[in-house]
């Protein structure tokens, strides 16, 4: 709530699946908005709040049932816009003096059109023919409109798809428009926040100058400590924070020595070198690779990996005077509660697999400069502030680095012949302008030699696995559907280019009931 500078829409929670998606119709709208459970929602959270408009969003309960979800009454009262969906329409009606049944034959699931009645400006550009597609998820649907109400849009089970007191600036719909199921869903979203009143002033730009003062403020003259990977959150997070406190920031790359090709010179060489960032390059490989010797087991190799990961960084961080702050990367949809009907607010918010524990630890108090922002929004930053975009749309690599790809023991010679390996397909990859289309790729190398024949000789090499999925979050996969031609032209140049493997596959398991990663 610090960060009050710019116009701010209340998404209020009533647990629907695809909450999430209003923020990003939103954002995308260049309107900067938050989603708060309605458990958290009071009148001195509102007042606090002071959003310029209000959506209240869909959720599983039934508006009939005693002692089911409401908005606070007192939203009603601000003279500000408000849009139901679904439950949120419902629950609008009922709070305003309409009715609302339960049962049979009301139910509607699905795809479903709804037909105009009359004009309203929250439906501009809509209705291009005589209906509209969208999309419908109701058990229970309202039966009677609240006094001031009237109706705009009708489908075959929803007699009150679309109303509005349009005086007071209040939209119900009883569909989800924030579905790709609903194709000009965001046309309403877009109408809804320029009635509104909303700028669209929630830039990268402009975001940037405002996080750099909240920083400043937050930090004033102390240091701060940052943990960079070289993956997307944590560079962008660093280059803003640079350019935010300068020299009060020092980085610390810690270099476990499963990094891939090249990958500790180019992200200490750009940061330190092109960037001007104080960074550590904690070349600590030999004491991981030394740990990690013997130990074959997936679990046993995570923990050490990420144990000494804590005491590294720990060891480092603790030879910086004066550091008080921790820097995180810290994603927006990390942040979000969500609903619990199980009990009281369920929080989900999750702790950095990397530094867990660390600033309680240390005594160190967090700054999270990305806590608002959406992944895409990340990389709009980074862009904003100077990263190369090849930098940016990186695929994500884990924490622990190459020994999950490594499964079974892990050897400094496995190490070289991976690293060679993936640097090849990679360059495959990006040859044929596939990158951007993958969510990740890389190679496994195997744990097992197989007989093959190169020349006139016989050859007994490593085996390798090739691995390329599309994904929307890494929560599910599929594999990636290259073409014959490309799969054969990549195998025969890791076979000649690298020594120690002479047999390449390609995996092609989909997650579930595989994992993206081989360990
Ligand atoms: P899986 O293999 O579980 O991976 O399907 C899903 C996504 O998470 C990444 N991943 C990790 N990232 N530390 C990380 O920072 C880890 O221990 C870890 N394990 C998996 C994986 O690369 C993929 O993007």
């Amino acid at each position: 709530m610090e960060n009050s500078t710019h116009e701010r829409l209340l998404i209020i929670d009533f647990g629907s699946q695809v909450t999430q998606l209003i923020a990003r119709r939103l954002r995308e709208l260049s309107v900067y908005c938050e989603i708060h459970p309605y458990q958290n929602v009071t009148d001195a959270f509102l007042a606090d709040f002071a959003p310029k408009a209000v959506i209240l969003s869909g959720g599983p309960d039934s508006v009939t049932r005693d002692g089911s979800p409401r908005a606070p009454q007192a939203l009603f009262d601000m003279g500000i816009p408000v849009l139901g969906i679904c439950y949120g329409q419902q629950t609008m009606m009922e709070q305003l003096g309409g009715k609302v049944v339960s049962g049979e034959g009301t139910a509607e699931f699905g795809r479903a059109y709804v037909t105009p009645e009359g004009k309203l400006s929250l439906l501009d550009g809509w209705f291009m023919t005589d209906k509209e597609q969208v999309w419908m998820s109701h058990g229970d649907h309202v039966s009677e409109i609240a006094p001031g109400f009237a109706v705009y849009g009708t489908s075959p089970s929803a007699p009150y798809a679309i109303t509005a007191d349009v005086a007071r600036n209040f939209y119900a719909v009883q569909f989800h428009p924030e579905v790709h199921h609903t194709p000009n869903g965001a046309k309403l979203y877009e109408n809804f926040v320029r009635i509104a009143g909303f700028s669209g002033g929630w830039t990268m730009g402009a975001y940037r100058e405002q996080a750099i003062d909240a920083i400043k403020e937050q930090v004033g003259d102390a240091h701060v400590i940052c943990a960079l990977s070289g993956g997307v959150d944590s560079s962008v997070a660093a280059a803003l924070l640079h350019e935010a406190i300068g020299d009060q920031l020092t980085c610390v790359f810690v270099d476990h020595g499963l990094l891939r090709l090249n990958e500790a010179e180019e992200v200490v060489g750009m940061f330190r070198d092109n960037m001007n960032l104080k960074v550590i390059h904690a070349d600590e490989s030999d004491l991981f690779l030394g740990e990690l010797e013997g130990q074959s087991d997936p679990e046993t190799k995570r923990k050490i990996i990420g144990k000494l990961f804590i005491d590294v960084f720990q060891k480092y961080a603790d030879q910086i005077e004066d550091a008080a702050f921790l820097a995180q990367g810290t994603l927006y949809p990390d942040v979000i509660e969500s609903v619990s009907f199980s009990g009281g607010p369920s929080v989900t918010i999750k702790s950095h697999h990397n530094v867990g524990g660390l600033p309680e630890k240390m005594g160190l108090k967090l700054v999270e400069p990305l806590r608002e922002l959406f992944k895409d929004e990340v990389r709009a930053l980074g862009v904003e502030l100077g990263l190369p975009k090849s930098f940016i749309g990186r695929h994500p690599f884990p924490g622990p680095g190459l020994a999950i790809r490594c499964p079974g023991e892990i050897t400094r010679e496995k190490l070289e012949i991976l690293r060679k390996a993936d640097a090849v397909y990679i360059d495959q990859i990006r040859k044929h302008g596939l990158y951007d289309y993958i969510w990740q790729a890389f190679v496994a190398i195997l744990p097992v030699r197989t007989v093959g024949v190169m020349g006139d000789g016989r050859t007994y090499d490593f085996a390798c696995a090739l691995r390329a999925v599309t994904s929307v979050d890494g929560m599910t996969a599929d594999y990636y559907p290259f073409s014959h031609e490309f799969l054969g032209e990549t195998a025969t140049r890791i076979i000649n280019e690298v020594q120690g493997i002479n047999r390449v596959t390609y995996d092609i398991t989909s997650k579930p009931p595989g994992t993206i990663e081989w360990e």
